[in-house]
């Protein structure tokens, strides 16, 4: 009996090998996996995770639903889950959060600013959309333009309508005033939207998948062949349109003061190139998308509160004396005019989040919130938790502008992250605050708002990490 007797029942293997084969490799993960899964460091409460696949099986629902599921179950402080094999933890607790902003970026080695961990180009980036939105010239084209957008709309609607009075989807409203032309000076199409939306959606599969599942598991690899092609359609529209508008700023045809043309004027040493162009204004149009989602649910719930919509009314007649038609100034939305109804804008927004968590990743080995973590450990901030939590929040569900009003002192540090925290904080705050004031402005002095169907749910649901409200019905009534 020699060596080639040996070979025989490999060469030619019968079906019982090949099982037997299978069971001991599955077998061997198993014992791996689970090994793994017993003896790893910093074991933390949180479900029971299957190999191969981990915890995915509950990935059925809405990521959120499930976040905020786990975290009520297992405690707010941390929780962990597993996508396949990757271990992934959960933060519902403000008390944690200086820990983890201090010691985490983001996973992804992207362009732009949100998705980018390169911190140099992030820093670069960012201070130049922060430059961006902030020049006079800027603010006064935006509002203006909103405004006159405003004006257009409703004047169409009145000359469609019987009746002084008319219902509107509030959220489609609210895209067309900020979406048509204030950051682009271009009218952002329906099917742009959408492939925008697809591109969230992308960013946040690819974070949260592992690479091979993403790669070789059905569906989940159709979804990365959709996700590619939509970046590139993406690509080549917005290179278009920046080489369009890099000619037109050429033959001084065309100089307004919204971010894209600022960006590609920005006058430094280090350039932007197209590129990241290209990706921070995708980012702002996630901007869009938050700021009309949040503005939406500020409305919502001044309908289903009528006394506290009533001082919002109070408020604005005491600012524009009644004139229902001047043109808005800069002054007019500041917090020391509308002081209440930016209080209304921070309630809605700590009671329905319209980013409902982030995601963050070890930068070094180190220490944070009592535990020694490897390099690359992956983290989900999860803000709605946070903003909803017993413990950092009296009645966290009553619509309650006064605790904004009341001192700095009455909100517990962390605990109130509509923007995000540390460094990673949103650039753009202040702009969303205004546009959130304008557009209320801009209703409110002239028409009562009511909830169309009073006692309809909102119908709002979760795309990844942000809460979208799908539609708002209203009805405009002059005052
Ligand atoms: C109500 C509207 C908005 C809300 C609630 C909001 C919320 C947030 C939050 C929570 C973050 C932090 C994410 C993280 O920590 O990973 C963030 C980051 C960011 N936001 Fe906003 N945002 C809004 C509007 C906007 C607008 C209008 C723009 C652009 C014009 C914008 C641009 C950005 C960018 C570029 C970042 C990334 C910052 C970084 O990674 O350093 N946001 N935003």
């Amino acid at each position: 009996m020699g060596l080639q007797s040996l070979l025989i029942p490999l060469s030619s293997p019968t079906l019982h090998d090949i099982l037997i084969f299978f069971i001991i490799v599955v077998a061997a993960y198993m014992v791996k996996f689970y090994y793994a899964y017993f003896t790893h460091e910093n074991k933390l409460p949180g479900p029971f995770p299957l190999p191969l696949i981990g915890n995915l099986y509950f990935l059925y629902r809405e990521l959120d639903d499930i976040l905020f599921d786990l975290q009520e179950k297992y405690g707010s402080k941390l929780v962990e889950f597993y996508i396949g094999s990757e271990r992934k933890i959960c933060i519902g607790d403000a008390n944690l959060l200086e820990d983890i902003n201090k010691y985490s970026s983001n996973e992804l080695a992207g362009k732009g600013i949100g998705f980018n961990n390169n911190l140099e180009s992030w820093k670069h980036n960012k201070a130049f959309l922060a430059q961006s939105i902030m020049t006079p010239s800027f603010w006064k084209e935006y509002i203006k333009e909103i405004e006159m957008i405003f004006e257009d709309s409703i004047k169409l609607m009145e000359s469609k309508q019987q009746s002084s009075s008319f219902d509107i989807n509030f959220k489609e409203w609210a895209v067309r005033l900020l979406a048509i032309e204030g950051y682009t000076k271009e009218p952002i199409s329906k099917e742009l939207s959408y492939k925008i939306n697809i591109w969230i959606k992308s960013i946040i599969f690819h974070r949260l998948l592992p690479k091979f599942i993403a790669t070789y598991v059905p569906p989940f690899n159709l979804f990365k062949k959709k996700y590619l092609k939509n970046d590139e359609w993406l690509k080549k529209y917005f290179d278009d349109l920046v080489e369009k508008r890099r000619e037109e700023i050429n033959q001084m045809k065309k100089y307004n003061s919204d971010i894209l043309t600022t960006l590609i004027c920005a006058n430094t040493k280090n350039k932007l190139k197209d590129e990241e162009i290209r990706i921070i204004i995708y980012e702002t149009f996630i901007g869009i998308s938050t700021t009309t989602n949040s503005v939406s649910f500020l409305v919502y719930l001044l309908c289903k509160n009528p006394l506290i919509k009533e001082k919002v009314y109070a408020e604005i007649d005491k600012v524009f004396h009644n004139d229902k038609t001047r043109p808005i100034t800069y002054d007019d939305i500041s917090t020391i005019k509308l002081p209440y109804t930016e209080a209304c804008v921070n309630e809605s927004l700590c009671l329905i989040s319209t980013v409902l968590y982030t995601l963050r990743c070890a930068i070094d080995d180190g220490n944070a919130c009592s535990f020694n973590w490897k390099a690359g450990q992956k983290f989900i901030v999860h803000y709605n938790f946070i903003h909803l939590n017993k413990k950092h929040w009296e009645d966290p569900v009553k619509f309650n502008p006064e605790r904004f009003i009341k001192n700095d002192e009455y909100i517990e540090k962390n605990s109130f992250i509509l923007f995000g925290g540390g460094n990673k904080m949103c650039p753009a705050r202040l702009l969303a605050m205004n546009s959130i004031k304008i557009i209320i402005v801009l209703f409110f002095r002239k028409y009562d708002i009511e909830l169309v169907e009073s006692e309809a749910p909102l119908k709002r649901s979760c795309v990844l990490l942000i809460n979208e409200c799908k539609e708002l019905k209203v009805r405009i009534i002059p005052r």
